[in-house]
């Protein structure tokens, strides 16, 4: 029965165009999950927010992100698949949680301080509480399991903090989510500088992939991925770079890395990055497809975030009266 299942949250930020690294990371995890578990994917557009937007990318961006999780396979009628800003109990929830949290431990947080780097004199006070809103997302829905990549698991371990202090404060309230990390795609590392995260707010274009990057362009950016002059396919940390296309490669077809190391014994790195593009443009092509049908569907759009939206709010406003009540407010 439904009731039974566990609860998975997840969202991806419409802050800049997805890259292969939130797609092997993220949403090809959460396509495996959507039978097995009760699904809540939400399209964060209040994170988004946090540094600028423009407004008219921001709203053409969030409805390309729910159009790229449908493409991807996740399931409409299986999932809860709905837009942050149309639950206002996340804004709400955030606030609440904002008062359990210590300044210090925002401070702490490996994102905001790259970002804050990043963005110099103008970081918004929204940069720093971000990690409360992500708590919120998560314990609005009472999730079991958060399917992440590994950058963020620190937003994770503080979500279950607070979880804990609030249930020891006032009496259980939240179940406390545990992270889900997948074995392969975990992290994909920048194409040109294989050191750092692939990340969608990158500079060089050449540095991700993105999930609509045309097959020429991926092909040129995989021949010109950062290697080195070992000339060896070796899964090595010696050999970052290698090692990122070995796990792209590893996440997309399933070879393990002593299979891909085999198989391109004694070749250098021509036929590898033939094979690596090969592999990226056969999973994004019917991808690719599907996503600019579901954009010229707009209807078929609405329909599904509103739907979604509807279910969630009803989830997240119950769990809303509940802290509100504990916390000591006169009930409505
Ligand atoms: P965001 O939008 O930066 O990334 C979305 C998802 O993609 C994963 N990811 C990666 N995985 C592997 N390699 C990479 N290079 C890579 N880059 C990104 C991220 O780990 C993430 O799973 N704070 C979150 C969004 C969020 C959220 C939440 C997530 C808001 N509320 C609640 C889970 C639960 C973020 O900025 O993700």
């Amino acid at each position: 029965m439904d009731e039974k299942k566990k609860v998975i949250f997840s969202g991806i930020q419409p802050s800049g165009n997805l890259t292969i690294g939130n797609y092997l990371g993220a949403l090809k995890n959460w396509v495996k999950l959507q039978d097995e578990y009760d699904c809540y994917y939400c399209v964060v557009d209040l994170h988004a927010i946090t540094v600028r937007q423009e407004p008219k990318e921001l709203r053409r961006r969030t409805l390309e992100v729910l159009a790229i999780y449908l493409a991807a396979g996740l399931d409409p009628e299986k999932n809860t698949l709905f837009i942050q800003s149309h639950v206002p109990a996340h804004s709400e929830g955030a606030w609440l949680l904002n008062c359990f949290t210590y300044l210090g431990e925002l401070g702490r947080m490996t994102q905001y301080k790259d970002k804050s780097q990043r963005y110099g004199d103008s970081i918004s006070a929204g940069l720093l509480n971000y990690p409360v809103l992500m708590a919120a997302d998560i314990l609005l829905y009472n999730a079991d399991l958060v399917p992440v990549g590994i950058d963020q698991k620190q937003h994770l371990e503080l979500t279950r903090d607070i979880a804990e202090r609030f249930n020891k404060l006032f009496s259980p309230t939240f179940n406390i989510p545990e992270p889900y990390i997948p074995e392969t795609g975990t992290k994909i590392m920048d194409l040109q500088e294989p050191t750092k995260k692939m990340s969608k707010s990158a500079d060089n274009p050449n540095s991700y992939i993105l999930i609509l990057d045309p097959p020429d362009v991926i092909r040129k950016k995989i021949s010109r991925a950062v290697t080195d002059s070992l000339g060896t396919v070796k899964y090595s940390d010696e050999q970052p770079g290698v090692k990122n296309l070995m796990t792209i490669l590893n996440a997309l077809t399933g070879m393990t890395m002593e299979q891909i190391e085999k198989k391109y014994e004694g070749q250098g790195y021509a036929q590898f990055k033939l094979d690596v593009a090969d592999a990226i443009v056969t999973e994004l092509e019917p991808i690719q497809k599907r996503i600019k049908e579901i954009l010229d569907d707009k209807e078929y759009l609405e329909n599904i975030y509103k739907k979604g939206a509807e279910k969630a709010n009803y989830v997240a406003s119950k769990t809303i009266r509940k802290m509100q009540k504990k916390i000591g407010f006169i009930p409505r």
